[in-house]
């Protein structure tokens, strides 16, 4: 049998393409390789959303091309955001490339791969479409080892953040039927899965394009009577799409986990504005506020930009307020850095210096290691559910779950509980992560 070796970079929609890709050349006689040099076909799943991303796949590449030295029928195929962003050109700056497939073509790899393997040719696949059937692959859910799941309900981002990419490299928003979603989530559960991620560019924006024949909402309440499902988690939404139906489903869904990721990126109006955000540093606390009123639970993460073209020391410093205003359990903070396509890469120079962006980084991520800590230390005593997920990371003999709340829990215990639901009790904590030890496992 040939051999397939997938790389993966960047966000879970990746992640949920490439096990879709894995499969999908499963039925052209590619089993998964544990390392590149064994395979047959290298395909890298790529990232363009920053910079540093977007340089990574090019040494990956550099690297292959010495493997493919050595051996010459080897495949190398190209997918993801880059592959998007660059088409054609990359098959000409990469001559050892063999196919570019683009984000809405992975319906179309198992042809492609057909094409180099007889016909020699090196394909590019870039189209975008209207119809969201690219989504689909007319074969029941995607078998997944584990009892965690992705499930991407849309694609696309019709937003216009002036520093975002996405939109360019994954086309405008498309919503998966609902029938094609539950039934697959159906399936999922039916192999063992007990928590699911819905998955989209702006995922709460579900349904108000063609084929999301249901509101975000109502499709959660559906998916929230499947029976021997546990936990329902999704990500990533865009404040503007936090409706009160949506506020709502958090207090009344059993399933629905107490954790959003709603992204903020500055706390300072003016960053707000030229970000095009279309949201005021007001509204989002409001919105807030209404979700934390009718479920006090919840945990509250967010995505961070530091040093946006012309961010001043005191709009810097709004978004230090707003982490303690907001009290966030985690942040993912990231250096602004310049995209082909934007309209903040078109219209704003990269002046906030590289020692300023680092030294705001270092702040932003230092003021939210204060503020996780404090949150996680409000847990120490509590009993806590967790979805067990395996061992713990570097500690021998404990298992790692994670809570309702998205927190990492390690516990000692043994692996053979992974996929069980545990109750544990909170003995410590970091501003990363939660010690506990087990008290019942189901
Ligand atoms: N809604 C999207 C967000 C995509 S990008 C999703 O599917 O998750 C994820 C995060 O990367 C953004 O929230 C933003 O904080 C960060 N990001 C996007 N473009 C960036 C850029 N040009 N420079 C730095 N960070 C960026
Ligand atoms: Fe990007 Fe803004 Fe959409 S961050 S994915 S353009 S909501």
């Amino acid at each position: 049998m040939k051999k397939l070796y997938i790389q993966t970079y960047g966000c879970q929609m990746n992640q949920y393409d490439s096990e879709r890709i894995a499969r999908l050349l499963g039925r052209e006689g590619y089993a998964a390789a544990a390392r590149a040099e064994e395979a047959d076909l290298i395909l890298l799943n790529t990232c363009s959303v920053r910079d540093k991303a977007e340089q990574k796949v090019y040494s990956a590449l550099g690297r292959w091309r010495e493997l493919k030295e050595n051996k010459p029928g080897l495949i190398i195929a190209v997918g993801g955001c880059v592959a998007q962003q660059e088409g054609e050109a990359l098959l000409r700056r990469a001559p050892y490339v063999d196919l570019v497939v683009g984000t809405q073509n992975i319906h179309k790899l198992g042809e492609m791969v057909r094409e180099v393997e007889t016909l020699h040719r090196r394909p590019a696949e870039l189209a975008f479409y209207r119809d969201p059937s690219y989504m689909e692959d007319g074969e029941g859910a995607p078998r997944v080892q584990g009892a965690m799941a992705y499930v991407t309900i849309m694609q696309g981002c019709n937003k216009v953040c002036s520093f975002c990419i996405v939109p360019y490299v994954r086309g405008r928003e498309l919503s998966r039927p609902s029938g094609k979603i539950l039934a697959e989530i159906g399936q999922l559960v039916r192999d063992g899965v007990k928590e699911i991620m819905l998955l989209g560019q702006n995922v709460n924006s579900y349904g108000k394009t063609a084929a999301g024949d249901l509101s975000f909402p109502e499709l959660l309440r559906r998916i929230n009577v499947i029976e021997g499902l546990e936990r329902i988690r999704f990500t990533t939404s865009h404040p503007e799409d936090l409706s009160p139906e949506l506020i709502e489903a958090y207090a009344t869904l059993e399933k629905l986990c107490e954790h959003l990721h709603l992204p903020v990126q500055s706390g300072s109006d003016s960053v707000l504005t030229r970000m095009r955000r279309g949201y005021t540093r007001e509204k989002y606390l409001e919105k807030i506020r209404r979700l934390r009123e009718r479920c006090p639970k919840v945990s509250l993460t967010t995505d961070i930009i530091v040093g946006f073209p012309g961010e001043t020391d005191e709009e810097f410093a709004a978004t230090l307020e707003i982490l303690e205003r907001v009290e966030y359990d985690e942040i993912y903070a990231f250096s602004y850095s310049p995209r082909p396509h934007t309209l903040a890469g078109k219209l704003y120079l990269d002046d906030v210096p590289e020692e300023v962006k680092k030294r705001r980084l270092e702040r932003v991520l230092n003021r939210q290691g204060e503020i996780s800590l404090r949150r996680n230390r409000k847990k120490i005593g509590e009993i806590e559910e967790i979805l067990i997920e395996g061992p713990a990371k570097l500690r021998d003999g404990q298992i790692m779950g994670r809570t309702r709340s998205h927190k990492i829990v390690n516990a000692a215990g043994s692996e053979a509980l992974a996929g069980k639901l545990a109750a544990v009790r909170i003995t410590a904590a970091s501003p990363n992560s939660l010690l506990g030890e087990l008290a019942a496992a189901q």
